[in-house]
């Protein structure tokens, strides 16, 4: 039977309402500044077809796996994994992957709002006017002169995380599914229009084919990179799906719902490749410029094409609206937790842990400017020191936050859910959650979740450590 509990946090209007939501948590700074840098950076079309490989075979998986298991849970992550272990005789430790992810949700949210909160300067800036015929130099130094400004990053980040805690402190029907009713749909115009613009500049086939364009000597050059990728992009292994999961109405199909979510995050991606590459090349930039190509080569080219400005005001609003329907995600699950363990409000508890991410995000501010050197996780000569002044290697705050929760700890939660949905869960179970008419349908999705996801994600994990 499918259950009938709702959870005591709300519950989407529709199963519509759980595809923008989710779809609002997938599109992200993920699609839109890196997806092309690592497009670019790994050779176009090649890299394209490997990411869509890992969306379609382990990151959809997951996505399923994670989306069941909330709605099925009908609470937080963490307790909906204990109730659901008890249901089928497994340990209630199986919790203990759900509390992994929330604490991985919330450090990733410590330094995405250091990150989302640039979008908001750059507004300011390309609105005033200030990349006008600006040089590659000069929009380098002005993109230094920012992270070099420690006041400046804290203001930017302090807003950046206001604007979502007053998102989530409002609650899942008022809070998140009012806000998510305008601002997707406003993201989507937003794009298009970018890539109306994009289509007028005379490069747009240009930039199509070096998305598109398939050079097979570069296939296995990123996957690695799109392994990982497709994880973070479908912000999936810390429960922020699972999160929403749980309020989406209970005769919705998991299978079907899911499947929209993933290839509306691919066609964002796509088209915000699309949109962008014409641009680049119509100023006569080269698009492999890695992580400063949406804060150093793109201001360069909106700065030196007609209509530049306007556009390339609206594209930092179009980055900043992204930004915050996926941060907002990245908060839910631990205000979920804290309310059904606490019984607090949601304002109080949701203040508390936006404060906690807000001076954990202090030392990614700090990491760009007067603490690039506290340096952390150190293997020297003498021996492994987890903090050292200036050491040779190591990484600062911000690389090691970083490192932890996308290298280990989001694989990690990732393989936990898919093989608590696949080996834990009755099967019987994840078939009326998923309601797959066809069983031969099932029987390949139900192997995707058991075998080939948790194998793939295991690849990553191992080849990842061992670099
Ligand atoms: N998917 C988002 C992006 O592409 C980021 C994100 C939101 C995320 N929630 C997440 C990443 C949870 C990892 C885990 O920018």
């Amino acid at each position: 039977m499918v259950s009938d509990k709702v959870s005591i946090h709300g519950a989407w209007a529709s199963r519509w309402v759980f595809i923008l939501a989710a779809t609002g948590s997938a599109v992200g700074l993920g699609n839109i500044w890196k997806f092309p840098y690592m497009t670019g950076m790994y050779g176009g079309g090649a890299f394209v077809i490997m990411y869509l490989l890992c969306i379609f075979l382990v990151g959809l998986p997951i996505m399923l796996a994670e989306t069941l298991i909330g709605r099925r849970g009908r609470q937080s992550p963490v307790n909906a994994l204990g109730a659901l272990a008890l249901e089928s005789g497994a340990s209630p430790r199986w919790s203990w992957a759900a509390l992994m992810g929330m604490i991985a949700a919330l450090l990733i949210l410590s330094f995405y709002s250091v990150i989302a909160g640039w979008s908001l300067d750059y507004i300011m800036g390309m609105g005033a006017g200030q990349f006008e015929g600006i040089s590659a130099e000069g929009a380098g130094g002005a993109f230094g002169a920012l992270t070099a400004d420690p006041w400046r990053l804290t203001l930017w980040h302090t807003l950046f995380m206001l604007l979502t805690g007053f998102v989530i402190a409002r609650g899942v029907v008022a809070g998140l599914e009012r806000s998510l009713r305008v601002m997707m749909p406003l993201l989507f115009v937003l794009l298009l229009v970018l890539l109306g613009y994009s289509m007028t500049t005379g490069h747009f086939m240009q930039g199509f084919h070096f998305l598109f364009d398939f050079q097979p000597d570069r296939l296995l050059d990123g996957v690695l990179a799109a392994l990982g990728h497709a994880f973070f992009t479908l912000s999936v292994g810390v429960g922020s799906i699972m999160v929403y999961g749980a309020y989406m109405p209970k005769r919705a199909s998991i299978g079907s719902t899911v499947l929209a979510v993933g290839i509306l995050d691919t066609l964002v991606a796509l088209t915000a490749g699309l949109a962008l590459f014409p641009i680049v090349f119509a100023a006569g930039m080269e698009p492999g410029a890695g992580p400063g190509l949406m804060f150093v080569t793109l201001p360069v080219a909106f700065g030196n094409i007609a209509l530049g400005q306007a556009m390339g005001t609206l594209f930092f609003v179009l980055v900043l609206i992204a930004a915050w329907t996926s941060s907002i995600s990245m908060l839910e699950p631990a205000v979920a937790y804290l309310v059904e363990r606490t019984r607090r409000s949601r304002v109080l508890i949701t203040s508390v842990l936006a404060l906690l991410c807000w001076l954990v995000g202090m030392g990614t501010v700090l990491s760009f400017n007067v603490g690039a050197e506290a340096k952390f996780f150190v293997f020297a000569v003498d021996g492994f020191h987890l903090f050292q002044w200036g050491a040779e290697g190591g990484r600062n705050f911000f690389d090691s936050i970083d490192y932890l929760t996308s290298r280990i700890l989001l694989p990690a939660g990732g393989l936990a859910f898919v093989l608590f949905a696949g080996w834990v869960l009755k099967r019987e179970a994840v078939r009326e959650e998923l309601a797959i008419d066809n069983p031969l349908l099932f029987g390949l999705v139900y192997w995707l979740i058991r075998v080939v996801a948790p194998l793939g994600i295991l690849v990553v994990f191992v080849a990842e450590l061992m670099k």
